[in-house]
């Protein structure tokens, strides 16, 4: 079987991030609210009425974060730019400030020899736009290809790679469909055309990087999907989950057209939303590399609600995360086979651009933290990682979610996915064992290859 340590030679080690979710410092140097500022504040939105006003406070303290990344030997690093930083209404206006934040912390990462590898959009919309009616508007989507113009022309000589937007699948989902994210709407089968503006913000902003010589990537949340059992219902509605949560999202890109989400009594044109050309944009001349979140696989049973034509399975008989979601890394290996067997040749390289696992670490009394259960999540997600490199898959590197203990959107700061404990009431930071486990893992795999 082969393991970690089998990873080609050119393979990258990376960590994640995201604005929202670290950076704190909501009102400073000309930030504009964003949706996330405003629903984390409607009383019972978040747990505990948490927000993300102070987070990591990385947005003073980025020079340590760096310092720890740069501990790690990390080869990568993915965050995010907060839209509202550089462009507090969403539209015109742009925030030199905002710039030079990011401007700042690209040349820390460059000084530290890691390739920073910023995500445009991880759901933190300036509320200005959001008035507009958010991703519902189309012109979202012109106002994000807007917005990448100006970070592009400021930081496009520094950074090669560009990943548009995060989970557009779960932002539809949580925030416009089911409300439990900013923006907080529950419009359940109308928040549709959030899925095909965002990608449409996609396919634009993706023609302003690429006409600036940049490569584009996106971050999909994907998981494989199984049916409960093999009875044609439990199959059927397997089928039409598997449309709605992956090929929604990946379709359009990889292969220019949408799937059949007739299970949702959906046409080719999303009921009206679709317009002549807009899936030229949106699949372009196809993407640089597809980056790839997994967590965990789901399982899918017939439907048991009239609205929908499926419903969701319990996933028995393994552990769970603090979080409560299954730990099943062989999913991973399956998902990337199944990308791979499923676009072929349309299918580009893979970044494994979030893995990883919340657990309730508390320092012991000396002070450290030991996390046992995350180093077993993460060794067995990157020996089927490892698994899926040695059946054929092109996956290029590996960005664990996530550096830091952070703000975890409606759960606040109650989730911890770290391979740094934060202190929250101090902003202390303190390396946990993962930390050190995955820091010798990477200078392990350096020293088979260079040896
Ligand atoms: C993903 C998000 C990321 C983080 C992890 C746990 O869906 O992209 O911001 O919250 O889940």
């Amino acid at each position: 079987m082969p393991n970690r340590l089998d990873l080609p030679s050119d393979f990258r080690w990376g960590a994640s991030t995201a604005a929202y979710q670290i950076e704190g410092a909501v009102d400073e140097d000309g930030r504009g609210p964003s949706v996330w500022d405003v629903f984390a504040a409607r009383p019972g939105a978040v747990r505990d009425g948490h927000t993300g006003a102070v987070a990591c406070d990385h947005y003073h303290r980025y020079p340590e974060d760096v310092a720890l990344m740069q501990g790690l030997g990390l080869d990568g690093y993915r965050f995010s730019i907060a839209w509202p930083r550089i462009r507090p209404t969403g539209a015109g206006g742009t925030n030199p400030a905002g710039l030079d934040f990011y401007d700042r912390l690209v040349d820390a990462l460059l000084e530290a020899g890691i390739t920073p590898l910023p995500t445009l959009f991880h759901w933190d919309l300036p509320q200005a736009l959001e008035d507009e009616g958010g991703w519902l508007n189309r012109d979202s989507a012109h106002r994000f290809a807007e917005y990448t113009a100006v970070v592009a022309d400021r930081l496009g000589d520094r950074v090669p790679a560009w990943i548009t937007l995060n989970e557009p699948f779960v932002h539809m989902v949580y925030g416009y469909a089911l409300g439990i994210h900013a923006p907080g709407r529950a419009l359940l089968l109308d928040a549709l055309p959030a899925a095909h503006h965002q990608l449409l913000g996609h396919g634009l902003a993706a023609a302003v990087l690429r006409e600036r010589g940049l490569q584009v990537m996106i971050a999909n949340n994907l998981t494989p999907v199984r049916p409960a059992t093999e009875d044609p219902a439990d199959v059927e509605a397997a089928t039409a989950y598997d449309a709605l949560h992956n090929r929604l999202f990946t379709d359009p890109l990889l292969l220019g057209q949408y799937p059949d989400l007739s299970a949702f009594g959906l046409d080719e044109d999303l009921g009206g939303t679709v317009r002549p050309g807009d899936l030229k944009l949106i699949s372009g001349p196809g993407l640089d590399g597809l980056g790839v979140n997994y967590y965990n696989p789901t399982r899918i049973a017939a439907p048991t609600d009239p609205g929908l034509p499926f419903s969701e399975a319990p996933i028995e008989g393994v552990p769970r995360t603090a979080f409560g979601w299954p730990v099943v890394p062989d999913g991973l290996r399956e998902l990337l086979v199944g990308l791979h067997d499923r676009y072929g040749a349309a299918l580009p390289p893979v970044t494994v651009t979030e893995n990883g696992c919340s657990v309730a670490d508390t320092p012991a009394p000396d002070g450290t933290v030991d996390d046992p259960d995350r180093i077993s999540y993460l060794a067995g997600h990157l020996d089927a990682l490892a698994a899926a490199v040695a059946q054929g898959v092109d996956v290029r590197g590996y960005f664990t979610w996530s550096l830091l203990d952070n703000y975890e959107w409606a759960e606040g700061y109650h989730q911890r996915f770290g391979l740094v404990h934060v202190d929250f009431e101090t902003q202390r930071r303190t390396p946990k064992a993962s930390y050190a486990w995955y820091r010798d893992l990477i200078a392990a795999h350096r020293a088979l290859q260079d040896g």
